[in-house]
């Protein structure tokens, strides 16, 4: 983050949006959860602004982009001149439409199409995530973001995931994400039995299906894991976790849990610290 990196209050966020003048993706082209779509993407920009420290010339990588519900807000934050955006998703029509809709007005903005597989999103889906690129030069992105989208990814494309956004972070890049964490705390407020998602406490694994009859519906991981993995891959949380309501609608900033990475300083050329 950057010493110009500057905060926004909602309210400053909700009139930076309030000019937008993009339609909104048809009802029913694109399942990207419940709630305001317009309060959810304005809800991440706020996020990425206040904990990730995302300015307006910042190049943009948003990983699983869906049907432009960030990327939509985004257009009325970044720089048309400093700024850019590219996100990439498994599902051809939502990019399709973005790509249209969005790109059409906003020529810093860029949606792709990439044919993974999929059992929920993309059945059909002819290459496997956990081999595939990210198709942006290697230190080229300044803020990734993965919204809503390792809850629907099993823990060995997650792995990969963080590899390539690795790879892809400049020196000072960050990276905020998603995820139901599991952790002691979560797995306690689990065996009280409230929570909206059939996780269960007590399973030794270290990842689960929420739902054994749609796979890749929900999908939680254990927290621990999840930041070995990241360290494995050189990155290290650039602010503590933050906590969701997800499992029994108590505390917590938003619905899911919340991280941020950044490239690890003992991974950093000419960096010893
Ligand atoms: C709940 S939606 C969230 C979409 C978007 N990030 C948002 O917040 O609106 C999950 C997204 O992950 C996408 N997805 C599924 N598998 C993926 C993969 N292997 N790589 C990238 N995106 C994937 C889905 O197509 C879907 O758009």
């Amino acid at each position: 983050m950057s010493a110009s990196a500057r905060t926004m209050t909602r309210q400053e966020i909700e009139a930076a949006c309030g000019g937008i003048d993009l339609p909104r993706p048809p009802a029913g082209m694109h399942d990207v959860g419940d709630g305001d779509f317009d309060a959810i993407g304005r809800e991440f920009l706020w996020h990425l602004v206040n904990h990730a420290g995302l300015e307006s010339g910042h190049r943009v990588l948003d990983i699983g982009c869906g049907v432009g519900r960030l990327a939509i807000p985004l257009t009325a934050y970044l720089d048309p001149a400093r700024g850019s955006y590219v996100g990439f998703d498994v599902a051809a029509e939502a990019i399709w439409w973005c790509q249209g809709t969005i790109a059409g007005q906003h020529p810093n903005f860029n949606f792709r199409t990439v044919d993974l597989l999929h059992a929920l999103y993309n059945p059909d889906g002819k290459l496997d995530p956990q081999s595939v690129e990210f198709s942006v030069e290697a230190g080229s992105i300044d803020m990734a973001a993965a919204i809503s989208v390792f809850t629907h990814l099993p823990p060995n494309v997650t792995a990969h995931y963080l590899r390539q956004v690795r790879r892809c972070l400049a020196a000072d890049g960050r990276f905020l994400c998603t995820a139901f964490f599991l952790d002691e705390g979560v797995r306690q407020r689990l065996r009280a039995g409230k929570c909206r998602i059939p996780f269960r406490a007590d399973e030794p694994a270290f990842w689960q299906e929420g739902h054994a009859e749609y796979p890749g519906a929900a999908i939680a991981i254990d927290l621990e894991w999840f930041l070995a993995m990241a360290r494995r891959e050189g990155l290290e949380l650039a602010r503590p976790i933050i906590h969701g309501h997800w499992p029994d609608d108590t505390g917590g900033e938003g619905f899911q849990d919340m991280c941020v990475l950044k490239p690890s300083r003992a991974d950093l050329p000419g960096d010893e610290g």
